[in-house]
């Protein structure tokens, strides 16, 4: 979910609503404002996105009035997404507002509690119960808000980041934070104040922030300042204001029809911007501070152990090929949901890597606490700078992709593969795996990918084609081998993502034990055949899906003879090492989603019922 707030000197209306625009990408099954005009709160919210919601505002005038107001788009988890369980929420005074991001677990037993002191609830959601909560407290303890919710937040069990208003005392807004993130923009001389998930709505007002560390809240008040205090104990914190280095431009689509589209053809610079500096072709080097800082721990770890979700995940399965074959180290590559419940073996001699975009997946994050308490070392790959899970871990590297707006990553992926190929390579050459000549080699080549993505990426109006001819199919199949498994994986994930359409990644000669049974005319089947994966034994297994009369779409090496006379289309990849061919692989498939899920009319920024940053577990 995303949380705006504005309070301040300005109209707040226009300023939350673009917010939550911009905050859009973290959940939009729901969107509600709430303004405040100096005497009443007007409250709107509907089911949808934030432009249904602003059918509604822009039917009254009313409702945008006022300099305070708060925002929330919604990823629902408690209660289906309707205009009732929408945010913001009401007391039942009608004198508190809340917005909420996360989950209060003990909600029933709160609300049962709260019913027998005569509440009545109009949603379902734990939100609804917390803002109730804080209500009460206020009451029982004749109290001003700001203690009221930590006194709250203290009998809750759960996750949060949360914005509460009080119409008795409008000059000021309380923020709390517990997983979740959120944001405070700070206004010159203290005239304004602005809240948010994240800082892209405030942007262009501001370059000044806090950003809450976890069991941390704020009291904001307009003309004075802000108190940060720990919620547990009330310690004052010294807040460090930062200076925010995101930009305007990189939030905005660019003359892109689509956050996915300028995403994907961001990825021969977000390639390049993740390794300038850390890769010295010329001297055979590989420079990383997090990695050559703590070298000792990876290369006398017993194993290393990756945890992520989604497409991190996929990256991560990339990162064990990668480091297996060059550096000999085992890794073992968990999702971070499963890791953290099945009592699984950490020792202090394990090495951890986390790989997460957000740097928010409330799973992975819970993942890296586990291993941290067992005393394994850990190690994270984030693209958000400053985020949960790059503060929670002993050392890692940024990808810096930019910001990724579109919900189905992209240059996040791609990014993610180039830090764990540098990595691989740094402990390839520090283990002696990989000669000093065969390093050079490699990281030669490393440097000449970016153009050849930006080549690829030419090759447009040829998957256009392809995706017309196979947009209405019901189901497809995604087959590689080698490096090239994970990126079917990731092919498949893109596809049912955006398009909604049925597809399924696989190992090429896993085919056989299952989907075979699939295979008849009506199945497009995308196969990764590069000239030096295997490159004989997929051609066995595309064989085999053609005595089955499956369509094949097959990406092969340029200059390709042999699948070209067995495939219905080729799309050719440039020449490069097989290691370094998801980089490249990976883009059609992109291409591919994206053209499918355009010609299908389907929302490729925001697919149904996702999320890009899922802070709830
Ligand atoms: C969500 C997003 C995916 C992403 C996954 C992990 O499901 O929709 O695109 O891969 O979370 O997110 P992370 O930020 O941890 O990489």
């Amino acid at each position: 979910c995303g949380i705006t707030g504005y309070i301040g000197y300005r109209k707040a209306y226009p300023i939350v609503i673009n917010g939550l625009k911009r905050l859009e990408y973290r959940g939009y099954d729901s969107a509600g404002v709430m303004m405040y005009d100096g005497d009443k709160i007007h409250l709107s919210k509907t089911k949808g996105k934030v432009s249904d919601l602003e059918v509604i505002t822009n039917k009254e005038e009313e409702r945008k009035k006022g300099n305070i107001g708060m925002g929330h788009t919604r990823w629902a988890t408690h209660g289906v997404p309707n205009d009732v369980n929408s945010h913001p929420h009401f007391s039942q005074s009608g004198d508190l507002v809340i917005v909420h991001n996360g989950i209060i677990e003990n909600y029933d037993t709160l609300r049962k509690e709260l019913i027998s002191r005569g509440y009545t609830f109009k949603s379902d959601t734990d939100t609804e119960v917390l803002v109730n909560f804080i209500e009460e407290i206020k009451k029982q303890e004749g109290c001003k808000l700001g203690q009221a919710v930590q006194l709250a937040l203290n009998s809750v069990i759960g996750a949060y980041a949360i914005s509460v208003f009080d119409k008795t005392k409008p000059d000021e807004i309380v923020i709390a934070r517990l997983g979740s993130p959120i944001a405070i923009g700070i206004g010159k001389d203290n005239s304004e104040f602005f809240v948010a998930s994240d800082a892209s709505p405030f942007i262009e007002f501001t370059k000044d922030a806090i950003y809450l560390e976890d069991e941390e809240m704020a009291i904001i008040k307009l003309g004075k300042g802000i108190k940060v205090r720990r919620i547990h104990d009330d310690a004052l914190v010294d807040a460090k204001i930062q200076e925010l280095q995101m930009s305007l431009d990189q939030i905005e689509k660019g003359g892109y029809d689509h956050f996915m589209l300028k995403e994907i053809h961001e990825q021969p610079k977000a390639v390049i911007d993740t390794y300038r500096g850390r890769m010295l072709a010329d001297k055979g080097m590989v420079r990383m501070s997090g990695i050559d800082n703590h070298m000792n721990k990876f290369l006398n770890a017993d194993r290393i152990i990756i945890v992520a979700c989604g497409t991190s995940w996929h990256a991560g399965l990339v990162g064990e090929y990668l480091i297996e074959d060059m550096a000999r180290i085992p890794v073992e590559v968990e999702y971070a949901s499963e890791f953290r419940y099945r009592n699984p073996i950490i020792t202090s001699n394990d090495v951890v890597i986390a790989i997460s975009q957000s740097g928010e997946t409330a799973d992975t994050l819970a993942a890296i606490k586990l291993a941290k308490s067992k005393g394994a070392f850990v190690f994270g790959i984030c693209n958000v700078v400053g985020s949960s899970i790059a503060r929670e871990t002993h050392a890692g590297a940024y990808t810096h992709a930019g910001p990724e707006i579109g919900v189905a990553s992209t240059k996040a992926f791609t990014t993610q593969i180039t830090v764990l190929t540098l990595i691989s390579l740094k402990l390839a050459s520090k283990k002696g795996t990989l000669s000093k000549s065969a390093l050079r080699m490699y990281l030669q080549k490393m440097q000449l990918i970016p153009n050849k993505i930006e080549e690829l990426l030419k090759i447009d109006d040829k998957v256009k084609e392809i995706a017309a001819v196979y947009k209405d199919a019901p189901n497809c199949l995604y087959l590689g081998r080698g490096f090239n498994f994970p990126v079917a994986l990731e092919g498949a994930l893109k596809l049912k993502e955006i398009s909604y359409i049925h597809a399924e990644g696989y190992p090429a000669a896993e085919m056989k034990h299952g989907p075979i049974a699939l295979i008849d005319e009506n199945m497009p089947i995308f196969v990764i055949a590069t000239n030096k994966g295997h490159y004989e034994k997929v051609v066995s297994n595309i064989q085999e899906i053609k005595s089955r009369a499956g369509k094949i779409i097959a990406i092969v090496t340029e200059g390709d003879t042999t699948v070209k006379e067995i495939a219905d289309h080729v799309i050719e990849i440039p020449e490069t090492e097989e290691a370094l061919t998801p980089l490249l692989t990976t883009i059609p498939f992109q291409l591919l989603s994206y053209h499918i899920a355009v010609m299908l009319n389907k929302n490729v920024d925001q697919p149904r019922n996702l999320a890009k940053s899922v802070t709830v577990e």
